[in-house]
């Protein structure tokens, strides 16, 4: 969970999420080189004494400045595409759940457990105790085995929705008529808040997300207490 102050990515749980941090912080070492040298070089010009006037083209100059940006181009594109593909990548999910969004609550199904269903409200700030976040904690969590690969089908019911859940990585569109599909691996237990970041009406703030990662023994002791 992002709490004060937390202006970069937050940590991450899964495998994937890692990989698009590193490649979040190449991206801007990148970006920050072209800044400082293109603002250096702007700088400078004020101080121009205009010694070559009569200069008007150069040959290997300008072959240089074309082609090298085109290399520091495929050094983004390349690593950029290597992560686009691995995360479209599923690999035997051992789990599926569906995750429905409604205006405005997400509601949930493990269709490989004796349809176990249930709906996920955000908890009012009146309600809330005094140890839950405020605007984030829900009543009703999705539990779900750490170490496990895990697919999540998403759609919605209304409006577009979007699943999201920034330290998995996963950021899925729920559109009515479509089933979207995606997959994450949580690598640690504990709570990961996320949500919906689609915007989908007057209530759109008030539909998060609270994921519950639990040892795989845990989670079947909680999805067989539900299917009495
Ligand atoms: Cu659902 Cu925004």
């Amino acid at each position: 969970m992002s709490t004060w102050a937390n202006l970069g990515l937050q940590d991450s749980a899964s495998p994937l999420m890692e990989q698009l941090i590193f490649f979040h912080d190449h991206a801007l070492l990148i970006l920050v080189m072209i800044t400082v040298l293109v603002g250096y070089l702007m700088f400078i010009l004020f101080f121009n004494s205009y010694v070559n006037r009569f200069l008007l083209h150069g040959q290997l100059i300008e072959m240089i400045w074309t082609i090298l940006p085109a290399i520091i181009l495929l050094f983004i594109a390349l690593p950029s595409l290597r992560l686009l593909y691995l995360l479209d990548e599923i690999n035997e999910p051992s789990v599926t759940l569906k995750s429905i969004g409604h205006q405005w609550y997400w509601s949930y199904e493990y269709s490989d457990f004796n349809n176990i269903e249930f709906d996920s409200y955000m908890i009012p700030t009146n309600e809330l105790a005094t140890d839950g976040f405020r605007l984030l904690d829900v009543d009703n969590r999705v539990v779900l085995p750490m170490n496990s690969q895990i697919r999540i089908l998403v759609t919605a019911a209304d409006v577009i929705h979007s699943w999201t859940v920034p330290a998995l990585g996963v950021k899925v569109d729920g559109t009515p008529g479509r089933l979207n599909q995606t997959n994450f691996f949580i690598n640690r237990p504990g709570l990961f808040y996320g949500q919906c970041s689609e915007i989908c009406g007057a209530n759109h703030s008030f539909m998060p997300i609270v994921i519950e990662s639990v040892p795989v023994n845990y989670f079947i002791k909680w999805i067989s207490s539900n299917n009495s």
